[in-house]
């Protein structure tokens, strides 16, 4: 059983979040004002289509154009079960030529058949060849009376600009835990589905990023996984997060300046069947939760170490994880780049160290810069970090970091760099 279709809300109330877009849909619907082209960006799995569907219904519902679709007339359940003749969903990714396009501005010449609208929904609007895109402009130019477009996708950049400007865009967002771990609640109860504790719902949700139908397919996983009642243990294994506490352990021995039991760590990740991609992405969620804490946005198992971290320090943890993430990428062997990058941060000795991080976002230090005695080291960390920027363009390749590595080293001899 697909439970993420299952659960698809069939009303606008039934829309987790989203509020901004559900509330101008209605608004829409409820004062006759309906637009030729709209937009819906946004991430996997967050509600795209699900709206597309529900706008689609409250043009075309027994009841009348209206911003409370019944679900259960004709045209309501055959828009749900995708079958309805006026609303036709398109695959972008699969239609991406123009004949397809021209086929579909044939077909909205013709009236609607059994609503008061026709609505084509193109999903993955941005894979559309330029051509097709062109075509489909000239639609928008000259809508035909009664037909309303849709277009769904992830990734809007690569949505022509004029086709973007010809409609009403709404964005939408990721949702947050707290409302994924309710619909989970939600959708467990009603399918009896047991679990250990909250945590593992927690947990799902913390995989998931953001993402409805990725939580409630991961929900559904660790069930028959599970066989029974979700364990915390089974949902651990099936996400690949690693628990939040050895990340504690880990920034408590960045402080400590504790080396040789960080590698020892890593070596455990790793024996204990984690990927090394696991690690660096839970790391990633664990940086975070120290940022939140530091700057008091909230209160989580960081919130004890993050006073103990400088704001430079955070800011160089976040940029050895983004040199962490290209290695893990690019190299046959990242298991000593792990150990290389986690090296580096314990072993921030001086707030030099972190001009690199400085660069990298941007800003500058005036009071460093103005340091005379450490003018050499900067210009060798400004070095590195140009070979640090040629690793994100993807030009490196392990000469580059050992030449970077070097580079550091060269600093040690010198007697006053950070390593
Ligand atoms: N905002 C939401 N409220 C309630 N359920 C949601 C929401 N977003 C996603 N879901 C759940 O996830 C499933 C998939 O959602 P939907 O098809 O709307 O995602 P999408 O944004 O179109 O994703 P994609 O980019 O992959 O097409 C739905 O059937 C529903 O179970
Ligand atoms: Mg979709
Ligand atoms: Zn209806």
């Amino acid at each position: 059983m697909n439970l993420a279709l299952k659960y698809r809300p069939k009303t606008f109330s039934d829309v987790v979040n989203q509020k901004h877009v559900v509330v101008t849909l209605q608004n829409a619907l409820k004062t006759l004002n309906i637009g030729n082209a709209y937009m819906l960006t946004g991430p996997r799995g967050i509600g795209k289509t699900t709206l597309a569907r529900l706008f689609a219904k409250g043009l075309n519902c027994e009841k009348g154009v209206t911003e409370d679709p019944c679900g259960v007339c004709e045209n309501c359940r055959e828009i749900d079960e995708s079958r309805n003749v006026d609303v036709l969903e398109i695959d972008g990714a699969s239609n991406r030529g123009i004949d397809q396009i021209r086929e579909l501005r044939e077909n909205v010449r013709f009236t609607p058949l059994k609503g008061r609208y026709k609505v084509i929904i193109i999903d993955e609007v941005h894979m559309l060849t330029t051509e097709a895109f062109n075509a489909l402009l000239k639609t928008l130019e000259e809508p035909p009376k009664n037909v309303v477009f849709i277009f769904a996708t992830t990734e809007p950049n690569k949505v022509l600009d004029t086709v973007k400007s010809r409609t009403l865009r709404f964005d939408l967002r990721p949702l947050e835990k707290h409302h994924i771990i309710e619909r989970l609640k939600k959708i467990a109860n009603l399918e009896n589905i047991g679990y250990e504790s909250d945590d593992v719902l927690d947990l799902i949700a913390e995989a998931s990023t953001g993402g409805l139908r990725d939580a409630i397919s991961l929900l559904e996983q660790a069930y028959i996984y599970s066989q029974g009642t979700i364990t915390l243990e089974k949902a651990k294994e099936l996400t690949g997060i690693l628990p939040q506490e050895i990340y504690y352990e880990i920034l408590s021995l960045i402080l400590e300046k504790n080396s040789k039991e960080i590698v020892e760590i890593i070596e455990k990740v790793v024996a204990y069947g984690y990927s090394l991609e696991d690690f660096h992405k839970s790391f990633v969620r664990a940086a975070e939760s120290l940022l939140k804490a530091h700057y008091r946005i909230e209160n989580n198992l960081f919130s004890p170490l993050a006073s103990k971290f400088t704001e430079y320090q955070i800011l160089f943890l976040l940029r050895v994880l983004k040199d962490m993430e290209l290695d893990l990428k690019g190299l046959s062997n990242p298991k000593i780049f792990v150990d290389f990058h986690l090296l580096r941060l314990s072993k921030i000795e001086s707030e030099l160290e972190l001009l690199p991080t400085v660069n990298f976002i941007n800003s500058s230090t005036p009071q460093l810069n103005n340091n005379n005695g450490s003018q050499k080291i900067a210009r060798g960390l400004s070095e590195a970090s140009q070979l640090e920027s040629n690793t994100a363009n993807g030009e490196s390749n392990s000469k580059d970091i050992r030449q970077y590595m070097i580079e550091k080293l060269k600093l040690k001899e010198d007697g006053d760099g950070p390593f």
